[in-house]
């Protein structure tokens, strides 16, 4: 570990995909590897939010037993990072797969394009993952959209349960509007005590629609961008 002044924060050394990298103390693997330049998908993860381990798409290999979340891990004096090995693609590949046949009617990229009026990571990494999909189609016991708000369209159909929309209502708006609601195939998003958003607390900032790594939130208003620069990697 490196000596720094007092105040700040000692740097950690590791190596990311063979790159040396030195961070800061307690900056996730994430961080690290989007600070190098190397790109690790995140679907539940975004740079504003409190990191939750949702998705595990961002898992990388840093030799353990199990793969680990590197939106939550913390760097490591002399770890060695595998942030792109066949391993840790192949279970991308697998998760993007589950996730794409729980999503949409068939598992085609292009149908879900064609219903998808924002732009939409997760349809992003199943065309970077390949059209094949081993995995029977999932079942939704959910309503499809509520489009009673004047400005946000939801469709529950194509949301992951990431829980992004949920910590920006939360964590930067501080408006506390979104939650969950049922079990298992009936799982969805809710806004209040699960009135329609457009008769909920909902203030229409936005920041749900910007956050959503899919289209399960989306600008009603055609051409609109929920925010500056649209939608947040
Ligand atoms: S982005 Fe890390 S677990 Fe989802």
């Amino acid at each position: 570990m490196s000596d720094q002044p007092d105040g700040v924060k000692p740097l950690v050394a590791l190596t990311i995909d063979g790159k040396p990298v030195q961070v800061p103390r307690g900056t996730t693997i994430w961080e690290a590897a989007l600070e190098a330049g190397i790109e690790i998908p995140a679907l539940c993860h975004s740079p504003r939010l409190r990191p939750v381990g949702v998705c595990r798409l961002c898992v990388v290999d840093i030799g353990e037993r199990v793969l680990v979340a590197s939106c939550l891990r913390p760097c490591e004096e002399g770890m060695e990072v595998l942030a792109s090995s066949p391993e840790v693609e192949g279970h991308r590949k697998r998760l993007t797969a589950l996730l794409m046949a729980d999503y949409h009617q068939d598992h085609s990229v292009e149908k879900g394009r064609a219903i998808s009026s924002g732009e939409d990571l997760l349809l992003t990494l199943a065309e970077r993952y390949g059209p094949e999909n081993p995995y029977p189609k999932g079942r939704h016991d959910r309503p499809r959209q509520d489009l009673s708000s004047q400005v946000i369209a939801v469709n529950h159909q194509l949301c992951i349960l990431c829980d992004r929309c949920i910590r920006a209502c939360d964590e930067v708006q501080c408006n506390h509007i979104i939650g969950r609601t049922g079990k298992g195939n009936a799982a969805r998003i809710a806004f209040d005590l699960d009135l329609p958003m457009g008769t909920s607390g909902c203030v229409s900032c936005g920041e749900c629609m910007a956050v959503c790594p899919t289209a399960a939130l989306t600008n009603k208003r055609p051409g609109a961008s929920p925010r500056p620069g649209g939608k947040e990697a």
